[in-house]
């Protein structure tokens, strides 16, 4: 059915489109060689569109240029530096009623929050239809939202906000916000998470934040948080701890001592897969409004957690850096690993869609346990 009316809504732009394509090239002779630029048919769809009102832009803070050595750094630095005091973007897509309204979101047991660029639509369709399923674990209500900035590629950009448009009227599952989806701006995305879930869904009783190439396998993640409870604090993923910047400046991490000058990091989990409790992600909301926004969105959650004196926790189950199985001869992709595990970190769209089913296979005989 929605396949259909987008296709209808598609047609009628592409002869809205013709039409003015002909109007340029027959109805003004006098203009020499037409132009007919594709960007006629795009304005019609951005036209089409609602977007958020703006918010007055945040203006960049031009005093930053006076620090020490700021010219040499990299332009993403520069960027962040420049930038880093501006929180508040408009928001492009919401989805206000995902948990049923604040007072309703305490019914939810498990929200799944799961970062995801605009580009990383396959991802999206994948986790729809295997760990990120909306539905009811016997009686554990699991809902799931994406989280979304835009695009930096302006023509990318209209593209893509026209998808999530689509994505938003079909599953009613992103949250988009008008700032650039980049990798030093994942903080920002967390932080305005956290906004948003005390304002539409403060009552979920447990969060998973992570990364759309992970898999989750949910069955796991529900028994071990039916052991835990939502209102003590819950913290935990692949713990890491005396790690300290990194100085080298290739590196994607690099972050300047023009950026912090501490030569340490607090104990934090990498932010592909998280797991908190509503009471840990209350803390960490409260306490994110007083801290300057950090580039490393995981250890920004980290000194979040520290200021209350709260420490993140490691899990077995939860696999960041992938399984390492014992022998070059065994296949890593093995369902009988992934049964036992919460989450893995990194998985292709088909692969999520294969290990799904697998782990859900009455007759997967995996003999002796395994250990990895
Ligand atoms: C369109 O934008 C207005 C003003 O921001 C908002 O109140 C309204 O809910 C939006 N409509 C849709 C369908 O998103
Ligand atoms: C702008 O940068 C200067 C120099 O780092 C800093 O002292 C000041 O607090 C910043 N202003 C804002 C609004 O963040
Ligand atoms: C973060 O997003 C804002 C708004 O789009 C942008 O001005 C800024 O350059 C981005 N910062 C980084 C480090 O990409
Ligand atoms: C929120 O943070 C403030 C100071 O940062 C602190 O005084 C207050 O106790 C915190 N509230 C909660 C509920 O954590």
């Amino acid at each position: 059915m929605r396949l259909s009316i987008v296709k209808i809504n598609g047609i009628i732009l592409l002869i809205l489109a013709l039409t003015g394509f002909f109007f340029f090239i027959y109805g003004d002779k006098d203009r020499g060689e037409p132009n007919p630029t594709i960007s006629f048919h795009f304005n019609v769809v951005t036209a089409a569109l609602n977007n958020s009102e703006s918010l007055p832009a945040c203006k960049m803070n031009t005093s930053m240029e006076s620090i020490v050595d700021f010219s040499k750094l990299p332009e993403h630095i520069k960027d962040f530096l420049l930038y880093k005091h501006c929180r508040s973007f408009p928001q492009i897509l919401n989805s206000p009623d995902k948990c049923g309204g604040p007072a309703a979101s305490k019914n939810v047991f498990l929200l799944l929050a799961i970062k995801s660029s605009p580009s990383n639509y396959e991802r999206r369709v994948a986790i729809r239809k295997t760990w990120g399923k909306e539905t009811s674990y016997e009686g554990a209500h699991v809902k799931r939202i994406f989280l979304s900035g835009t695009s930096k590629n302006e023509r990318e950009d209209r593209h893509l906000r026209h998808l999530l448009q689509i994505e938003s009227q079909t599953y009613g599952d992103i949250l988009q916000w008008d700032f650039h989806d980049t990798f030093f701006n994942l903080t920002l995305k967390q932080f305005l998470f956290h906004v948003w879930l005390d304002d539409y869904c403060p009552g979920a009783n447990f969060i998973f934040n992570g990364d759309d190439d992970v898999f989750v396998n949910t069955f796991n993640v529900i028994t071990y948080l039916q052991n835990n409870e939502p209102d003590k604090h819950l913290f935990v993923g692949h713990l890491i701890a005396n790690s300290r910047p990194d100085r080298i400046a290739a590196s994607k991490y690099y972050v300047p001592v023009q950026v912090t000058a501490s030569d340490s990091y607090p104990m934090y989990c990498p932010g592909g897969g998280i797991l908190m409790s509503k009471y840990t992600a209350h803390v960490i909301y409260n306490n994110s409004q007083e801290i300057e926004l950090f580039p490393i969105d995981d250890v920004y959650l980290g000194m979040c957690l520290a200021k209350s004196k709260l420490v993140p926790a490691s899990h077995m189950g939860m696999r960041i850096e992938g399984v390492h199985v014992p022998s070059t001869k065994l296949d890593p992709f093995n369902p009988c690993y992934y049964r036992e595990l919460l989450l893995v970190h990194r998985f292709l769209p088909y692969q999520m869609l294969v290990m799904w089913k697998a782990i859900q296979d009455p007759h997967l005989d995996c003999g002796q346990k395994l250990f990895i």
